[in-house]
């Protein structure tokens, strides 16, 4: 297994070009099995986690071409051989739950793989299985697969209610009610902008939607979907972990493409910790001038508050501000297992349920140290940007997962990083 080191080396400066969302592609890429026709994916990012859907897609018989370095998905489904998503699969990334709705709606039934649960919490998938049963879906869970079935007509137009914000489970009933006969309304929706862009992306294909981004979308079921052409949307969490290098080394770094409606919530944190963020033409320019941040409070929250995806990097932060910091993490009920690995470089945080208390230090220390989760590593990577001495983050393939040549990336605006073969 790979290791990333990084030694402190003092201010950035330069330019980072931000990547397509990996949480946009991994939600476009199912929507593909709702139409023969062709769905081509631009701004693509080069991902495991995206090449791990393209091999689901082609199990169930998809065609998905990656041209350009990958950077342009082609995707096709004429016909689907398969309706089973294997737990082999489905257990290396949860996001394949997304084939289960579009599955249903193109051909009336789908055995998909329950994905158990991951590092940061037990994620289970109930909300995608009620909601997908307000559209008339019986589900039957069985030897640790969904096996689930639409009516003799086919999935019809419903009311779906959820209980709480749910990303995933509003991307799977948006899909599957686009051909469900009738109307359905989803209130209480994730108003993410992954879930605009793929309503843009559908409405392309011949979707009749209305309301996404906000609590509730209206669908009319449509008979059938077209292709489409689509541009996958800036990755707002790839931006803030990248203006996070300069706000916790000094420096001044500019995001291309970065757009602040993406970021909103962080920004005011970042400002409020002392950073400035400037709109230029081309993405978002963050500095930081004078001395340490300031210590701010941090509660994560569904879109548009403040991303539980940025959550570790932000931590990596304020462990070097002057004050204390409380970060409530109130989306996973276990995404703290950075902060060990922070204390290790010398950090002072105490941790007690969802909220973890940072006491800032004047610097950390690099140290050997864990990455557990895909946030998670790159918030050991950004503090070891500011410490002194060299930080060796191991299991680095939680890395390769959502970020796209972060070494090349940083070490372009100056930082001091290698990749380490094992
Ligand atoms: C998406 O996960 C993202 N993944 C996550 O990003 C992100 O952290 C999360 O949304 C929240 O923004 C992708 O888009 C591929 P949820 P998802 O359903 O859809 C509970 C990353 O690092 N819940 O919004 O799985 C759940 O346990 C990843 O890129 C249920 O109880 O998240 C959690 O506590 C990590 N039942 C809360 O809801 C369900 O059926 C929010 O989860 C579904 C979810």
């Amino acid at each position: 297994m790979d290791s990333i080191v990084v030694t402190g080396n003092g201010p950035l400066s330069g330019r980072i070009a931000i990547a397509g969302a990996k949480n946009a592609c991994l939600t476009l890429m199912p929507a593909t099995l709702l139409t023969e026709e062709p769905l081509t994916l631009l701004n693509a990012p080069r991902l495991s986690d995206i090449r791990t859907m393209a091999q689901l897609l082609q199990s169930l018989g998809a065609e998905v071409s990656a041209l350009q370095d990958g950077k342009v998905l082609a995707m096709s489904s004429h016909a689907l051989d398969n309706h089973r998503a294997d737990y082999d699969i489905v257990r290396k990334m949860r996001a394949s739950i997304l084939v289960l709705g579009p599955m249903l709606a193109r051909d009336g039934h789908a055995v998909v793989s329950l994905p158990g649960g991951c590092a940061i919490g037990a994620r289970p998938v109930d909300l995608h299985l009620q909601a997908l049963e307000a559209l008339g879906a019986e589900l039957d869970l069985r030897d640790g697969y969904v096996h689930a079935k639409a009516p003799s007509g086919g999935l019809k137009g419903g009311r779906v209610r959820f209980p709480l914000v749910s990303v995933g489970a509003t991307e799977n009933v948006l899909m599957a009610a686009t051909l469900a006969r009738g109307t359905t309304v989803i209130e209480n929706a994730a108003r993410e902008p992954e879930i605009v862009d793929l309503a843009q992306c559908l409405r392309k294909m011949g979707a009749q939607i209305e309301g996404e981004g906000t609590h509730t979308i209206t669908v009319e079921g449509v008979e059938r979907l077209g292709g489409a052409t689509h541009r996958v949307v800036t990755d707002r969490i790839e931006l803030g972990t990248y203006m996070l290098a300069p706000a916790i080394c000094g420096g001044e770094v500019e995001c291309l493409g970065g757009r602040r409606d993406l970021v909103g919530a962080f920004c005011e944190r970042l400002e409020a910790a002392g950073i400035s963020i400037e709109e230029t033409e081309s993405g978002l320019k963050v500095a930081r001038r004078n001395g340490r941040v300031q210590a701010v409070d941090v509660t994560t929250e569904p879109y548009p508050g403040f991303p539980t995806d940025l959550q570790a990097q932000m931590m990596a932060l304020l462990c070097t501000a002057e004050g204390t910091s409380v970060l409530e993490e109130k989306i996973f009920e276990n995404r703290f297992m950075h902060a060990p690995e922070l204390m290790r470089m010398g950090a002072r945080i105490d941790v007690s349920g969802g909220t973890a208390k940072v006491h800032g230090v004047e610097n950390l220390k690099g140290a050997p140290v864990m990455a557990t989760d895909l946030r998670a590593s790159v918030s050991l990577i950004l503090a070891g940007l500011a410490a002194e001495g060299d930080t060796m983050v191991n299991r680095v393939y939680h890395l390769d997962r959502g970020y796209e040549q972060v070494v090349e990336k940083l070490a372009g605006v100056g930082a001091k990083i290698e990749r380490v073969a094992a």
